[in-house]
């Protein structure tokens, strides 16, 4: 099936297509004496003195109200700031975590259907695959030393991949990368809509795309969903916003799919608390306040590259594109990886410094390699000095 001819109906869970979605009073009446919900009318139970909540008063705050089912008023901030076609175009949910949940829900069946991934990439998709029955079939990015290391496959090895496992139904591209920390090519994520082998929808997971700086070829490929019905782009508070405590993750595509989404997710996802630290972080103003803290974490990111380049024994071999480094610890003669190093440099850094770093050397391509999030100034500095004293020593 090509994207030309796509049919949603053909791939969606028949169960998922035929659902009848879960409907509440508040869908017809939002306002007025509301005894419908069998909510506490007296008002919230709070310690006044030590909560604060958005208005500092939590009857104006309506805690003791179901939610907003629809959350209309933070769709349309993050439909004007993402420059998406309409609030039909949007679903929100409890983080990206709620969104790959979704899919994998509302596409595969369990026993049966496959999704795609590309190692190394984030370690949800295969978990949430697993909770579900679902198979994960994989074709590794490239991972050799070079210029296109931690892009896809060539085309035609994806291709044949999906032509042997046509039951696949989310090919799952996680751009920029984690952890890998580099975007993928526009013209590779389009090779792949258009491959007449896919019978199923490409996400595109684009956690970090606030640190990637827009050029022709990499970059969102939000914009790219009127065009491809078989798209849908995940984006998230959680990273550049620095909202990862409100959970709150973004899908963006076919109205028709995000129909299905609304249709699955649980009615009342998004919570009051999280939908007014939404609004707040979606103002002009607080959106330029983001774009501040992004250049500073990017400029804090070239000091990092420069200071642990001058530290012997370490490679920088991704995160051009993300708010974290991708490095790779070699052995003492520094001629190849060393997971032992790297996993001796974490438990260091944790035990004795109190830098908590992750260890990714058990992942494709990623032998030798700690992934190190991009810290404050003085955090930073902390991490560089501390590097470069352990890797002057021994490992045992
Ligand atoms: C690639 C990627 N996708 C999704 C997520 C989860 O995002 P959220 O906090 O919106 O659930 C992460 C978090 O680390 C991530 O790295």
């Amino acid at each position: 099936m090509s994207f030309s001819t796509f049919s949603l109906e053909s791939i969606v869970r028949p169960n998922i297509l035929s659902l009848l979605p879960y409907r509440c009073a508040r869908d017809d009446y939002s306002s007025g004496i509301l005894l419908d919900a069998n909510e506490n009318s007296l008002g919230p139970v709070l310690d006044e003195t030590r909560f604060h909540t958005p208005t500092d008063n939590p009857i104006d705050d309506h805690l003791n109200r179901y939610p907003d089912p629809h959350q209309t008023l933070v769709k349309e901030r993050l439909v004007k700031f993402r420059g998406v076609p309409s609030t039909d175009h949007l679903f929100i949910g409890v983080g990206s975590d709620e969104v790959i949940d979704l899919l994998i829900r509302i596409f595969c069946v369990p026993g049966k259907d496959k999704i795609l991934i590309t190692p190394p990439t984030y370690g949800m998709y295969p978990v949430c695959a697993k909770i579900n029955d679902v198979e994960v079939v994989k074709v590794n990015l490239k991972v050799e030393d070079g210029e296109d290391r931690f892009q896809l496959q060539n085309e035609q090895k994806i291709s044949d991949t999906l032509s042997k496992n046509p039951t696949t139904k989310i090919v799952f591209l996680c751009s920029p990368g984690n952890p890998t920390g580099n975007a993928l090519n526009h013209s590779s994520i389009k090779a792949l809509l258009e491959d007449p082998n896919l019978h199923g929808i490409v996400a595109v997971d684009e956690a970090y795309i606030d640190f990637t700086k827009e050029d022709d070829n990499i970059g969102s490929v939000a914009k790219w969903v009127e065009q491809y019905p078989n798209l849908v782009v995940m984006q998230t508070l959680s990273k550049s916003f620095g909202l990862a405590g409100i959970r709150l993750g973004i899908a963006i595509g076919n109205p028709k799919i995000i129909r299905l989404m609304n249709n699955t997710k649980a009615p009342y996802n998004i919570n009051t608390l999280t939908s007014k630290a939404a609004l707040s972080a979606l103002t002009t103003e607080s959106i330029s306040n983001m774009h501040e803290k992004v250049s500073t974490i990017l400029s804090e990111r070239a000091k990092l590259i420069i200071s642990l380049k001058n530290i012997p024994g370490i490679e920088i071999i991704g995160g051009k594109d993300t708010n974290f480094l991708l490095v790779r610890i070699l052995d003492e003669t520094h001629r190849s990886p060393s997971s032992i190093r790297a996993r001796w440099l974490y438990r260091e850094l944790a035990e004795h410094i109190g830098i908590v770093v992750r260890y990714r050397g058990n992942e494709v391509g990623c032998e030798g390699c700690l992934r190190i999030t991009v810290g404050t100034p003085d955090e930073n500095k902390l991490l560089v000095k501390n590097l470069s004293r352990l890797l002057g020593e021994n490992v045992n």
